[in-house]
């Protein structure tokens, strides 16, 4: 018997799947192959002419032995199966064909509220309905409330909620609902739609009002963008995130700063060093790219944790590729909080000059593997926020060099 196929999906694909199987991007069924993706994104139709404003696509690495004719099971994160996708066309890094659901235990905040399309219909039955989709607050409902009582229809607000700052656009919505249920006869309902924004505005709106219209909708309004206000600096969360050869100085650099905030107080600090990090959440890792990318992604984790609940967070591996450390940042970034990355860029005869853990000499008669700077690479970083030397400079002042800038950026007070 051949192994059963499977496949995670990435976010933005298991919220597309979410809408495939609730109806929500009706007529749609399944995901795009190649063909429909492109007529979809040149002229806004499918392969076959049928309007439909945005590509619905799952990607699927090359080595992913999905053929045609066979049956993959998506799985959440948490590995649990939410439906089977037939493939129908494996091309251009997709994965394409009919989904079915699985009827998989929803969770999730206000799991309660993803009501299917059919089922909010059944409901509003008989009615003409003003769908409303929500990326934000509705300051003002006298739009809405002037439009339902011209056309005598029900409300039905449709917040669009997708990462981080999904449950805060539901949280208006029921806020929306509750002031409509006070001030106008008919009330309102709620379902949450899990659509994640297009990057292009025009887009997006047309996609909304598609599934507005899945649900029902005689008319549809877009509520207005939301008004991002990020936190003062100072309470953000931060990563301070040190890359650099063994030797070069991070973790002098880093602990000096941990103790430089930690002597000023006002945050919390989560120090992550690299050698620290190997003891015990690293622990069994070795040096192939492999287990230092997994090493470096769980720093990123923790780090992103920290971060995501306003702490500053400092970390100090070697962290020798480029496309994980922008991993690390991508991460930070989605949590909402702020992503430094400081290139301790002590060049490679310094730091083997200094050899504190005489490494260097081993690596070099051959006796470690996979020594960075010796037989393993390291990717210069070309996007780095800060840039320093430790060559013969004091730790109080190549710490300094990171702290002046936090202090001047408004992080540290
Ligand atoms: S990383 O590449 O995964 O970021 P990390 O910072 O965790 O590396 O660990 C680096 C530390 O492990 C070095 O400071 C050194 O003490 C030790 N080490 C042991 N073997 C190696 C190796 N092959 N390459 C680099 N560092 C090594």
């Amino acid at each position: 018997m051949t192994e059963p196929l499977e496949w995670t999906p990435d976010a933005r694909e298991l919220a597309d799947l979410e809408l495939l199987l609730s109806g929500a991007y009706h007529p749609l069924t399944g995901f795009m192959g190649p063909a429909d993706a492109h007529a979809v994104a040149e002229h806004g139709t499918l392969a076959d002419g049928t309007p439909w404003p945005a590509p619905v696509t799952l990607a699927l690495p090359g080595d992913h032995p999905a053929a045609p004719g066979d049956r993959v099971t998506l799985r959440d994160p948490e590995g649990a199966p939410l439906a089977v996708l037939t493939v129908t066309e494996r091309a251009q890094g997709l994965a394409a064909g009919p989904v079915e659901a699985l009827g998989a235990p929803e969770h999730g905040p206000f799991a309660r509220l993803r009501r299917a399309p059919a089922d909010v219909r059944k409901e509003l039955a008989g009615r003409p309905v003003l769908a409303v989709t929500m990326r934000g607050p509705l300051d003002d409902l006298a739009e809405i409330e002037a439009t339902a009582a011209e056309l005598d229809a029900a409300v039905l607000l449709l917040p669009l909620a997708f990462g981080e700052s999904g449950p805060a656009v539901v949280r208006a919505a029921l806020r929306a609902r509750d002031r409509l249920a006070e001030t106008s006869a008919a009330g309102a309902a709620v379902a949450v739609v899990p659509l994640a924004p297009r990057e292009d505005h025009a887009v997006d709106l047309e996609l909304r009002e598609r599934v507005a219209e899945a649900y029902g909708a005689a008319e549809h309004l877009a509520g207005p963008e939301p008004v991002v206000i990020p936190g003062p600096p100072h309470r953000r969360g931060l990563v301070v995130f040190f890359t650099g050869l063994s030797g070069s100085g991070k973790s002098t650099v880093a602990r000096g700063l941990r103790d430089a905030l930690l002597e000023r107080g006002g945050r919390t600090v989560t120090y992550l060093d690299g050698d620290v990090v190997r003891h015990l959440l690293s622990a069994g890792l070795g040096f192939s790219r492999a287990d230092r990318d997994l090493n470096i992604r769980r720093i990123g984790f923790v780090a992103a944790e920290a971060a995501r609940h306003g702490g500053l967070a400092i970390c100090a591996p070697i962290a020798p590729f480029a496309a994980t450390r922008a991993e690390v940042r991508a991460m930070v970034e989605a949590v909402g909080a702020d992503f430094l990355l400081v290139h301790v860029a002590t060049p490679l005869a310094e730091c083997e000059r200094r050899d504190r853990k005489g490494l260097y000499a081993k690596a070099r008669a051959g006796l470690i593997p996979e020594f960075t700077g010796v037989s393993s690479p390291y990717e210069e970083p070309d996007d780095a926020d800060l840039v320093i030397d430790t060559t013969g400079i004091s730790v109080e002042s190549a710490v300094a060099a990171v702290l002046d800038p936090l202090v001047a950026g408004g992080w540290v007070r």
